[in-house]
């Protein structure tokens, strides 16, 4: 049995088979996956980011899904891919009869890797959910394209890699999910999900399998529970 608003040093495929069957309301995860490079070899023509990058564990297959799928109210999912998970993602959630959507974010400073490709400036957002689950948010939260930069300085601040903007998490939580509702990230990296719950006011699972992110994780929800605390106190004042 797992307790809510933690974050678990654990593989999520085990992690996931001690959720209780129906108790998430919404997932968002980003297990790891590389952009336009396919067979790729640590090497010193790549820089420092995309040599951490292949360092991450590849720990994600559709079979995470059929895990997943039972513990959750409704199937309510964002999940962050590449451009070639987008099609198997699509079938997936086609074959349970779900409603999706494919957002973009679009990078304004991609890397200069280009040889014989168009430029690694896009990452795809599958989201999927059920008939019947709803949308919330609002005309400046539903757009299906996110634009900036990549995230240098929380990059520098968190020491994650493939950090993601927190208001784009902002973004997918507003509109999927409701005040003090159940959000599970099982590639929970630095904690970017377990943030944007905590500013939002849902409840958080998160499952990182490396010690130093989930050091890193933990520590930014507990700097994110403070600040939460401080605002509080002092709107009660
Ligand atoms: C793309 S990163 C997530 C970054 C995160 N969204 C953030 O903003 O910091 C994917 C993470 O999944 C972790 N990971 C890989 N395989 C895993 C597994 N089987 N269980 C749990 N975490 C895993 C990696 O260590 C990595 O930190």
């Amino acid at each position: 049995m797992l307790k809510i608003n933690e974050v678990y040093n654990m593989d999520c495929i085990d992690a996931i088979k001690l959720l209780d069957d129906k108790s998430i309301d919404l997932v968002v995860m980003d297990p790891p996956y590389l952009l336009n490079l396919t067979k790729v070899k640590k090497t010193t023509s790549f820089n420092n980011y995309t040599n951490e990058l292949i360092g991450l564990k590849d720990g994600f297959d559709l079979n995470v899904l059929d895990l997943l799928i039972p513990k959750m109210k409704k199937i309510n999912m964002y999940i962050y891919c590449s451009k070639r998970q987008v099609k198997d993602l699509i079938e997936y959630f086609i074959n349970k009869d779900c409603n999706y959507e494919i957002l973009t974010w679009h990078k304004q400073n991609p890397s200069p890797l280009i040889n014989n490709n168009y430029l690694p400036d896009t990452e795809y957002i599958v989201f999927a959910r059920e008939k019947g689950v709803r949308l919330y948010g609002n005309y400046y939260t539903k757009r299906k394209y996110y634009l900036s930069g990549v995230n240098q300085v929380d990059k520098k601040k968190y020491k994650h890699p493939t950090i993601k903007p927190l208001p784009f998490i902002e973004n997918h939580i507003i509109n999927s999910s409701k005040e003090g509702e159940l959000i599970l990230d099982c590639y929970c990296g630095s904690g970017t999900t377990l943030v944007g719950a905590i500013k939002n006011k849902r409840n958080f699972i998160g499952f990182e399998i490396d010690k130093n992110y989930y050091e890193i994780a933990k520590q930014r929800v507990e700097e994110a529970l403070a600040e939460e605390f401080k605002i509080e106190t002092e709107s009660s004042e």
